[in-house]
C-alpha cells in the first residue's frame, strides 16, 4: 500500500486526469481516451479513496453521486431573479422589438448605435437552472421556480458530467471571482430520451412524453443514483449579473469566459450586426431543428453589449434586451376520430389515426402514424380520445399520447385486426416483429402499393404513373398487379377517355412504360418490393446473379454468400422466390418484354484503380446534384465499394440533407463523414453547382 503522501499525489493526479478526460468528452465532445481506459483509472481512484477516505477530494469524479436526500427540497431565493422572455414570431416583430429598444436608447436608427450588436443562440427546451460556485468550487444548483425562488437540487445536478465541479483557470490566467453564478438549461438529448423510454418499456414503467418532461422528472428525484443513470446535459447561457464580476463587456465575451472555465455553452451562438442577420440566423435554426439531437423551441436573441443591456433594463419579468423567436409549435391537441389500418407493399399492416384537422408546425394535419398495435396499447390511445399530436420539420405527424383527463368514458379501445382489411386473409406477427402482416401476395391493396413503388423514380421510373394514377387505374379495373402495367398499351383508348387524362398524357404514359422495360436488373429487383431489398441490395443481387432466373433458383446458401447480404435478406429473397404468385409474375414480365437480365458490361463493379480503391462507402440523405444511385456510380468509377449500412469497416459516409440514423451511427463509430462536395474533391472531379457542403 502506498504511503499517505504517495497516495495523496496519486489521488490528485487521478482526479485531475479523470476530470480532464471527462471535460474533453462531455463538454468539448472530443474524447482522448476510450471508456475502458477511463474505467480502469476510475477504479484505481475508487480503491485509493477507499483506503484513504480522508484524502477524498470534493471535485473527485467519484463524488458525483452522493447520498439520497429526504423530504422537500430546500427553497433558495435567487440573488437576482431568473427572468422570462417576451416572444417574436416573425421579422416584423423582431424589427418592432428593435425599434422599441432604439427609442429607449434615445436614437432613431440602428446606424446611430454602432455598438449595437445581437447574439443569437438556440432556445433549448429543457429546464432553467442556476449554478453557484464559491472560490471556483461547485456549491449549489437551484431550479428557476417562480423566478424569485427555486428548489435546491444540487444532489442531482452534481451527477451531470458537463457541469464542472471545479472551474478551470481562464486561458488569460485571470483569477476566478469568489462568487460565480451561472445560468443555463438542463436537458436530455433526443437519443438519450429514446434510450430511456425503451428501458422504461422493458421495465414495464410508463414512458415520458418528451425529453423536457423526462429531464424535469429526473431533477425532482430524491436519489441521485437515478439521475446519474440518465444522460442529462447542461448548456450554460448566461453569467448572472451580466458578467460584471468578471468584467466582461458583452454577452459573447461572457460566453467565451464560460467556455474557458469549463462549461458547454449555447451551441453556435452567433454575433449579428443587423436584425436581418438575426432573422436569417433564426431561420437557419428552424431548418436545422429536426436534425439536431436536442429539442429547441426557438432562438434567443440578446443585445450583446452589457452596457446597452443595463440601459434597456427589464419590464415586468422580461428583460427588454432579449427576446425569444418562437418556432411554430410542433405539438397540438385534437380529437382522434378513428383508427384505420393501412396495408403496405410488403403486406405490413400499419395503424394510423384519423383526426379532426389541427394546425401543427404551420400545416394542417388530419392523419398521424400510430406505428403498431403494441405502441397503441402501450400509450393507451383510444378512438375518441383527445390526443397530443407532434410534428417537427418534415417528419410524419405522430400521436404522442392521449390526454387522459379529457376522457368521458365513451372512448373505444383499438381492436387488433385478425384479418387483412383489404383481402380478409388472416394476418399474423412475424418473428421478432411488432408489425402485423398480410401474407397474401395477391392482396389487392398490397399490390396497389407495390405498383406505386414499382413505378417510382428510384425504381422503374415510369413517368405519369404516380400514386393517383395507379389508384385511378385500379378503380377502373385497368390494373391490379405489376404485370398489368405492361398491358396498359392495349387499353390506351380507355385511359385517354378518363377525365383528366386525354390522348397526349395517355401517349406519354405509354412511352415511359415502354422505356421502363429496359431498366437494369437492380432497378427491377428493387421495384418488385421484396422485403429488405433496398436500392443497394438490388445492385448487390443483380451484380452477383446477373438474371432474375438465377435469383429465383438460388439456394439460401448461394444468397447468403453474396457480399453485403446477411442471412435475414437471404431468407427474405428466398421466401419471395418460393411464392408461386411471384414466380408467375416474373414469367409474365418476361413475356411482356421486360428485361430481366444484365447485359455484359452492365454493373461491372468498382473500378480497379482510383482514390477509393479498397474503401467501403455508404451514401445517405438527399444530395444536391445527384441521386444516391448516381453517387454510388461515381464512387464505383473511382474504385470505391458502395455498402448499404454503416459498420466498423465503413471508411466513409457521404451524408446529404436529412441524413438520419446512418449519420448518427457514423458519428458514434467515428466514421469519416463527407459532404457531397467533399466526395467530389476526394475523387478529383469538379463539384457542380448545387453540390452540398
Ligand atoms: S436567456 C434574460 N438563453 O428560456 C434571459 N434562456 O423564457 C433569460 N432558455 O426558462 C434567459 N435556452 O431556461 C436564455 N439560450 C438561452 C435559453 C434560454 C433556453 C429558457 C430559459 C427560460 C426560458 C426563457
Amino acid at each position: 500500500m502506498p504511503k499517505t503522501t504517495d497516495a495523496r499525489a496519486r489521488i490528485d493526479e487521478l482526479v485531475d486526469e479523470l476530470n480532464d478526460y471527462s471535460y474533453r468528452y462531455h463538454v468539448l465532445d472530443a474524447p482522448i481516451i476510450d471508456d475502458t481506459a477511463y474505467d480502469t483509472l476510475f477504479r484505481e481512484l475508487e480503491q485509493l479513496e477507499l483506503e484513504h477516505p480522508e484524502l477524498v477530494r470534493e471535485d473527485s469524479p467519484t463524488q458525483r453521486v452522493g447520498e439520497k436526500v429526504g423530504g422537500d427540497f430546500p427553497t433558495v431565493v435567487h440573488r437576482t431573479p431568473m427572468l422570462s422572455l417576451a416572444n417574436a414570431r416573425d421579422l416584423e416583430e423582431l424589427e418592432a422589438w428593435q425599434q422599441r429598444n432604439l427609442r429607449m436608447l434615445g436614437v432613431e436608427t440602428a446606424a446611430e448605435l454602432p455598438d449595437l450588436r445581437y447574439v443569437t443562440e438556440p432556445k433549448i427546451d429543457g429546464l432553467a437552472m442556476s449554478l453557484t460556485y464559491q472560490d471556483g468550487a461547485f456549491v449549489r444548483a437551484v431550479t428557476r421556480g417562480d423566478g424569485t425562488q427555486g428548489e435546491d437540487v444540487t444532489h442531482n445536478v452534481r451527477t451531470i458530467r458537463s457541469v464542472p465541479m471545479r472551474l478551470r483557470t481562464p486561458a488569460d490566467g485571470s483569477a476566478i471571482p469568489a462568487f460565480v453564478e451561472v445560468r443555463g438549461e438542463v436537458y436530455l438529448s433526443r437519443s438519450g430520451f429514446e434510450r430511456l423510454n425503451e428501458q422504461r418499456i422493458a421495465d414495464g414503467q410508463p414512458v415520458f412524453m418528451n425529453p423536457r418532461n423526462a429531464a424535469a422528472g429526473t431533477i425532482r428525484q430524491h436519489d441521485p443514483a437515478l439521475a446519474a443513470k440518465r444522460p442529462l446535459g447542461f448548456f450554460a447561457y448566461s453569467l448572472a449579473g451580466g458578467g460584471q464580476d468578471a468584467e466582461l463587456p458583452s454577452h459573447h465575451a461572457a460566453m467565451e469566459w464560460l467556455a474557458g472555465v469549463g462549461f458547454r455553452t449555447s451551441p453556435e451562438h452567433r454575433v449579428c450586426d443587423t436584425i436581418a442577420q438575426v432573422h436569417a440566423s433564426c431561420q437557419a435554426w428552424a431548418e436545422r431543428r429536426p436534425t439536431i439531437d436536442f429539442d429547441i423551441d426557438g432562438v434567443v436573441v440578446k443585445v450583446d453589449e452589457v452596457e446597452l443591456q443595463e440601459e434597456l433594463g427589464t419590464v415586468g419579468r422580461d428583460p427588454r434586451w432579449a427576446i425569444a423567436w418562437k418556432f411554430a409549435p410542433t405539438t397540438a391537441t385534437t380529437r382522434l376520430v378513428k383508427i384505420h389500418v393501412a396495408v403496405g407493399r410488403t403486406g405490413s399492416l400499419t395503424p394510423y389515426a384519423e383526426m379532426e384537422p389541427v394546425e401543427v408546425g404551420g400545416v394542417t394535419v388530419r392523419q398521424a402514424n400510430l406505428h403498431n398495435a403494441y405502441d397503441i396499447e402501450r400509450k393507451d390511445i383510444r378512438e375518441g380520445d383527445v390526443v397530443i399530436v407532434q410534428r417537427a420539420g418534415d417528419v410524419i405527424p405522430q400521436v404522442v399520447g392521449p390526454v387522459v383527463d379529457a376522457r368521458d368514458g365513451s372512448e373505444r379501445r383499438f381492436v387488433v385486426p385478425t384479418e387483412c382489411p383489404s383481402c380478409h386473409t388472416p394476418v399474423h406477427y412475424e418473428a421478432d416483429e411488432a408489425i402485423l402482416r398480410c401474407p397474401n401476395s395477391q392482396c389487392p391493396e398490397r399490390n396497389l402499393r407495390l405498383m406505386e413503388h414499382f413505378a417510382g423514380r428510384t425504381a422503374m421510373d415510369i413517368d405519369g404513373l404516380g400514386e393517383k394514377a395507379v389508384r385511378r387505374f385500379a378503380q377502373e379495373g385497368l390494373v391490379a398487379r405489376i404485370p398489368d402495367i405492361y398491358r396498359l398499351d392495349e387499353r390506351a383508348d380507355e385511359i385517354a377517355a378518363l377525365s383528366g387524362f386525354g390522348e397526349t398524357s395517355a401517349r406519354n404514359l405509354a412511352t415511359s412504360i415502354e422505356e421502363s422495360k429496359q431498366r437494369t436488373l437492380d432497378k427491377l429487383l428493387f421495384g418488385l418490393g421484396i422485403r429488405h431489398v433496398g436500392e443497394q441490395v438490388g445492385i448487390d443481387l443483380a451484380r452477383r446473379f446477373r438474371s432474375i432466373d438465377a435469383i429465383v433458383d438460388a439456394s439460401i446458401e448461394e444468397l447468403e454468400a453474396v457480399p453485403g447480404l446477411g442471412s435475414v435478406i437471404a431468407h427474405s429473397v428466398h421466401a419471395w422466390a418460393q411464392d408461386e404468385g411471384n414466380r408467375t409474375m416474373v414469367r409474365e414480365l418476361q413475356d411482356l418484354g421486360v428485361r430481366t437480365a444484365l447485359a455484359d458490361e452492365e454493373l461491372a463493379g468498382p473500378a480497379t484503380e482510383g482514390p477509393l480503391v479498397g474503401k467501403a462507402v455508404v451514401v445517405t440523405g438527399t444530395l444536391g446534384t445527384m441521386s444516391r444511385s448516381e453517387a454510388g456510380a461515381l464512387i464505383e468509377r473511382h474504385g470505391g465499394r458502395v455498402v448499404g449500412s454503416v459498420s466498423g469497416t465503413t471508411d466513409y459516409l457521404v451524408a446529404g440533407e436529412k441524413a438520419g440514423s446512418k449519420l448518427a451511427k457514423a458519428e458514434q463509430l467515428g466514421t469519416e463523414v463527407l459532404t457531397e462536395r467533399a466526395l467530389y474533391d476526394l475523387v478529383g472531379e469538379p463539384a457542380p453547382d448545387g453540390a452540398l457542403g
